[in-house]
This record gives structure tokens, C-alpha cells and sequence, in this order.
């Protein structure tokens, strides 16, 4: 009798191959099998919280504070845009794809007098007419996504944060799918708000957010109107409340403090762990090995026969962006290769969803030992599904860039 194999029976999930969240290594998750502590004894806030919000500075490039809050991406986007933001206040958003409208919305329920800057989806800036329209407009704030996570690019945030400087604006930049991925330089690129979440190339379970917050940026919140309307939320309570004086702070150093939101514990341990691993593993190391990986993701698809769908000059390493075999259905190769092959890639989003196939290379992801079988079971996922290539090709060139880089 013949038997119809399915090769993902044997693996009790699938493997995450999806732009985040992502897979974790085994002492992250061996962080959050402990028993409770409680988020306001001394020894969790001075032995844990604390200690992990210093070293994210070594991987945020700043020497600003680094604040942790539970939530996820788009919590450090709102309570960044809700801490400096007053009704009224003009901002330029740049949206090149999802996360810049996700920004556009926050910032409109936040009251801001909106200005939107956008480019076609996988498409460069025109830098030129960004800087004379922020001159133009002269905006309190200017907000970027560093790496659009629904197309695949990585935006110049250098160049932009240049251009917002010279119009004295705030620097918001959204690092959600970039931090310790892509070499992210928060003091050097003059980022006010560098909002960000664990779940992505930081390696970290889903559920903080993590904002760094410049000297200015405090300033201003400082200097609102009116409180902020959040109370869980609004940055400037970090300061009041737990903060030290000698950082800058309004708390006595040594004094008892408390943080603003209770902090889930687990989530922070697990944290500390995952910064503890990216900072052995030494930062240009990592994103070299993002960077080679997702090369040879892309010259694996392309020896497909698959094209990319950004502007070459935008591809990103952390995510990577494929245009789908015309007649090949994106949701069909997504649900065939979780289930015949266990692993678990991503369709694009919105307008290119049923165009474009998402594959992340994040954290432990950015390796030969992730990529080179999802490439395999890719193949084998369009073989099923009708499209022809040369079986192995895209292996084989993917083995190739790793074997050049190594
Ligand atoms: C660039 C970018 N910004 C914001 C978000 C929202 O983050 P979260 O899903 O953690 O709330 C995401 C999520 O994928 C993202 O990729």
C-alpha cells in the first residue's frame, strides 16, 4: 500500500520563517520558564530592569535612555507619538508601505496636524522633495519606518534624519523589523525616538516595546502644554518616576522608585538574555551574518527563477520581499509549505498580498542552518503547486553565497 507522506507530521510546529516573530534561542526561552518575581522587589527592578536597559544602549548606539515597557511594536509608537504630540502639532509622515500608515494612523488619533510623504510601495525617496517639503512645512516631528517590513526595504534613515535636523524637527524612526538586524544608529542619524519591539531581530519573546528617548525629546515632553493623555503610557512618567538623578532623572539615586507600568517579569528576564546573546555575538558580526544571509536568500530565489520585488537599492537583510510565479497563489505556497513541509513564510500585505511571498531572516534565522532548507522546502512548495525550475538551483546558489562570504 502507498503511503502519502507528510513531511511536517514528524515536528510539533512549524518553523518560523515569517518576518517575526521569530525564532528564540533555547536561553531565551529557558528565561521564561522560572517562577514568578514580583515587578516592584528591588531586586527584579535593580537586577533585571535595569541592567537590560543599559545594555540596550550598546544596541541602540546611544548613549540616551532606553525604556521597556510591556506591549509590542505599535505600543512604542503610540506612547512616543502620545508623549510629544499635542492636538495640532504638524507632522510629516513618511509612509512607504503598512508601518508608515500604521504611523499615519496613530498619529492622527493622537491629534496631530498630519502631513503624509509617500512613495510607491518598493520604491526609493525622492530626498530632494522630502527636504523641500519638511522646509516647506517646517514640522514638529518627522517620522520614518527604517525597514518597511511590507516590502522588503530598508529607507534611508541617515539622509532623512539630516533632513529633519535642518528643519528642527524631532526624528521619530520606527526600527521595528531593523534593530540588531541592521546597523541602527540612533545618536550619529540624530533619532529623538527610536521606537522599536522584542519580537523581531532582537531575538526576544513578543511583548515589550522599547523606545530610546533622546535629550531633546525629553525637553520637549517637558515643555507639552498639558500632560500627556495616557497614563500607563506617557514617556515623561519614566523620568519623573524612575529615572535617577545622576542619568538625568528626578529620582534621588539609591532611592526606592517605581516604574510607571507593572513590567512582566518573564518577558524582561528573557529580554535580558536575548541583549546578553547579541552583545557576545558583538554587533557587526550579526548584521554581517544578516547581511550575508539574506543575500543568499535572494540569489536562492532568483536562481528560482523568482524575481524581488523592491528597487535593488532598497533590499533589505532582515526581510525579504519575492514576487509570487504568475498563476501561483501566495496564500496557497504559504499554507503548502507549513503543512506538507513545516515551515512558515508570509504572504505580502495589503495591495501586494496576493503578489509577494515574505521571508525573514531575524536573529538566529539569519543562518545557513534556516535558509537553506526553507529555500528547499520552497521549491518543493512550487513544484506542488504546477511552477518548474531546476531542482536544487536555488539551494545550490544560496550555498554558494555562503560559501563566498565565509
Ligand atoms: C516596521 C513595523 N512597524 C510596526 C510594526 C508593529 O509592531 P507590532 O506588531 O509589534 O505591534 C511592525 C510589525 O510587524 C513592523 O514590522
Amino acid at each position: 500500500m502507498s503511503v502519502t507522506i507528510n513531511w511536517a507530521q514528524c515536528h510539533t510546529r512549524p518553523l518560523l520563517m515569517i518576518p517575526g516573530p521569530t525564532e528564540l534561542a533555547p536561553p531565551v526561552i529557558q528565561a521564561l520558564n522560572q517562577p514568578p518575581t514580583i515587578q516592584y522587589d528591588r531586586s527584579f527592578d535593580e537586577g533585571v530592569l535595569e541592567p537590560t536597559t543599559l545594555a540596550l544602549r550598546e544596541v541602540f548606539k546611544t548613549k540616551g535612555e532606553v525604556i521597556l515597557m510591556p506591549g509590542s511594536g505599535r505600543t512604542a509608537l503610540e506612547s512616543s507619538a502620545l508623549s510629544i504630540i499635542e492636538p495640532g502639532d504638524r507632522v510629516l509622515v513618511i509612509g512607504a508601505g503598512q508601518f508608515g500608515v500604521l504611523m499615519r494612523e496613530i498619529m492622527n488619533r493622537v491629534g496631530a496636524g498630519l502631513t503624509e510623504f509617500t512613495t510607491e510601495l518598493g520604491q526609493p525617496l525622492d530626498l530632494k522633495r522630502l527636504a523641500t517639503e519638511a522646509e516647506r512645512l517646517r514640522p514638529k516631528a518627522i517620522t520614518l519606518v527604517h525597514n518597511e517590513t511590507s516590502t522588503g526595504t530598508t529607507y534611508p534613515a541617515a539622509e532623512v534624519g539630516r533632513i529633519a535636523r535642518s528643519v528642527g524637527a524631532l526624528f521619530l524612526l520606527d526600527t521595528v523589523s531593523s534593530i540588531a538586524g541592521i546597523d541602527v544608529r540612533t545618536d550619529e542619524w540624530g533619532v529623538d525616538l527610536n521606537m522599536t519591539g522584542s519580537q523581531k531581530c532582537l531575538a526576544a519573546p513578543l511583548g515589550l516595546a522599547l523606545v530610546a528617548v533622546s535629550p531633546r525629546a525629553w525637553q520637549v515632553m517637558e515643555r507639552r502644554q498639558r500632560p500627556a493623555s495616557s497614563w500607563a503610557y506617557d514617556l515623561l512618567r519614566w523620568k519623573e518616576l524612575w529615572i535617577p538623578e545622576s542619568r538625568g532623572g528626578r529620582v534621588k539615586d539609591g532611592a526606592p522608585r517605581r516604574q510607571p507600568v507593572s513590567m512582566p517579569t518573564h518577558l524582561t528576564a528573557a529580554m535580558q538574555v536575548a541583549v546578553r546573546l547579541i552583545l557576545e555575538e558583538g554587533l557587526a558580526h550579526r548584521f554581517r551574518r544578516h547581511e550575508v544571509a539574506a543575500a543568499a536568500l535572494r540569489s536562492g530565489v532568483q536562481a528560482m527563477g523568482l524575481d524581488m520585488f523592491p528597487h535593488p537599492s532598497l533590499w533589505s537583510n532582515t526581510v525579504s520581499s519575492i514576487k509570487a510565479p504568475t498563476g501561483v497563489e501566495t496564500g496557497a505556497v504559504v499554507t503548502r509549505m507549513r503543512d506538507q513541509y513545516g515551515i512558515l513564510i508570509g504572504t505580502g500585505l495589503d495591495k501586494i498580498r496576493a503578489t509577494t511571498l515574505r521571508i525573514g531572516t531575524m536573529g538566529i534565522t539569519a543562518s545557513p542552518h534556516y535558509v537553506l532548507p526553507t529555500l528547499g522546502a520552497l521549491e518543493l512548495t512550487l513544484r506542488d503547486l504546477g511552477y518548474k525550475c531546476e531542482p536544487g538551483a536555488g539551494v545550490a546558489a544560496a550555498q554558494q553565497t555562503f560559501a563566498d562570504a565565509s
